[in-house]
């Protein structure tokens, strides 16, 4: 069985994560949304709240599952038994901070081999951290998250 991780902070999740999502599981057998805990970030949602969100989006794929993870990705991937890592690619930008983190990954645990996929052209301009500005400052997301999201932002803002 070919298993996947597809790690993120998801904070909040784009409508170009669950292309990536959708394209990935079609790929492998088993598809793991690893949702990083990082407490330095001070996250717009709570952990729980983008785990519960990525489960309700995603409760069509019937080989897609949600987890937490702390700590390094590469012990996630293990502990999943996960052979593959997929990231997006949106731009040349992303590859040059990938390519290192998919090297050192690879180092890290010669098992743990990175897939990149290329974002859809209509999503290349889409980031977490694009939509909480833009919601900040009053503007339109709804085009860049999922309805649920964009429900679930107008509770917290
Ligand atoms: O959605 P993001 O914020 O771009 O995802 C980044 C993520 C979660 C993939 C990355 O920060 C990560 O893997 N963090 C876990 C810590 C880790 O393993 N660091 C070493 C990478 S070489």
């Amino acid at each position: 069985m070919k298993t996947a991780v597809f790690p993120g902070s998801f904070d909040p999740v784009t409508v170009g994560h669950m292309d990536l999502i959708a394209r990935s599981a079609g790929m492998f057998d088993r598809l793991v949304i690893g949702v990083l805990v990082n407490s330095g970030k001070s996250p717009l949602f709570s952990i729980e709240e983008r785990v519960n969100m990525l489960a309700c989006l995603t409760e069509k794929f019937s080989n897609v599952s949600v987890k937490s993870f702390e700590g390094l990705l590469v012990d996630f991937v293990v502990q999943e038994r996960a052979g593959v890592i997929v990231r997006g690619l949106r731009s040349p930008q992303d590859f040059e901070y990938e390519l290192p983190l998919a090297q050192a990954n690879y180092k890290l645990r010669c098992n743990a081999d990175t897939v990149f996929l290329a974002t859809s052209p209509e999503y290349s301009y889409i980031s977490s951290s694009g939509v909480k500005e833009i919601y900040r400052f009053g503007g339109d997301i709804t085009s860049m998250v999922p309805k649920l999201v964009a429900e679930k932002l107008q509770d917290v803002c």
